[in-house]
């Protein structure tokens, strides 16, 4: 069904690797819609709790987008391409079921990038962050510019957008754009720990938090409104009288999907 991604579901979670290995995964124009599909068909099954998206191999998660691809294009066929990208990064970030990025290697361009879309980020030891578009005469176009700034903060973005310097993994961390760095065998293990955690929660209460951060950057919203009117329509879930009513009975809540 995919030719450039592989989409495996186990134990409720779906794990969609880019499968490009030969080209460090390099994000071209289908692979990118292909990870976009992949990701609505994972919040549209019930079977699946968490989304993990990694790199085939031992080297990249993702080295950017496909340069041999855009090096022809022109302005009007750039812009589609950014705003193609641009959608699918908004589709991980709003899915309602948690997205985290394997970082297994190289997430360089469009491959960090697609790691800043996610909800977190874990990162193998050998792991390597950048945005080296300056050097090919472009800005980052998949949101690069704008997810940088608002995980690391202006003043670090800015350097990194501007010398193109790639960082290591226990540098991401310490700026705050991985939420953990493991030995490459404990990667996947990882992220699976955390999806299972999430897993155990509240399905809709977990994907109005997700709502609710998403709502603090989307320009003309305000996220604090949108928490009032979110916390006021969790009273009429299943989900809410199932916490509750497991609290007060002092047994474990079960909620469904
Ligand atoms: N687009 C297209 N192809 C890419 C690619 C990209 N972003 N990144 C790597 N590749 C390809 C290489 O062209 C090469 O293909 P080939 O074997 O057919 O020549 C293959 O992947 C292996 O890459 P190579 O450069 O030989 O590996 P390396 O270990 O020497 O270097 C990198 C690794 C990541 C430092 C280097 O590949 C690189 O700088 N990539 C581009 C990063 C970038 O600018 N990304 C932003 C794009 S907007």
């Amino acid at each position: 069904m995919y030719q450039n991604i592989l989409s495996h579901q186990e134990a409720g979670i779906l794990t969609i690797t880019i499968n490009r290995e030969s080209k460090l995964n390099a994000l071209n124009i289908d692979t990118l819609r292909e990870i976009k599909e992949a990701v609505i068909a994972g919040n549209a099954d019930a079977q699946v709790h968490g989304i993990v998206i990694t790199g085939a191999g031992p080297k990249a998660f993702a080295a950017g987008a496909d340069i041999s691809e855009f090096v022809n294009f022109n302005v009007e066929q750039a812009t589609k391409m950014s705003a193609d990208g641009h959608s699918t990064m908004d589709t991980i970030e709003q899915s309602g079921k948690p997205v985290i990025a394997a970082v297994n290697g190289f997430a360089l361009g469009g491959g960090c990038e697609l790691a800043m879309s996610c909800h977190l980020r874990i990162a193998s030891e050998n792991a390597k962050f950048g945005q080296p578009e300056v050097n090919l005469g472009v800005p980052p176009g998949y949101g690069g510019t704008q997810r940088l700034i608002q995980l690391i903060g202006k003043s670090k973005a800015t350097e990194l957008l501007l010398t193109a310097d790639a960082i290591g993994a226990n540098e991401a961390m310490e700026y705050g754009l991985v939420n953990d760095v493991v030995p490459m065998e404990d990667l996947l293990p990882r992220c699976t720990e955390i999806l299972n955690k999430i897993g155990s929660k509240s399905p809709q209460a977990v994907a109005t938090v997700i709502r609710c951060i998403n709502a603090h950057f989307e320009e003309g919203t305000n996220g604090f409104k949108t928490e009032i009117a979110e916390f006021g329509k969790a009273f009429g879930t299943k989900d809410f009288k199932e916490g509750t009513d497991a609290f007060l009975n002092k047994r474990k809540a079960s909620f469904e999907r």
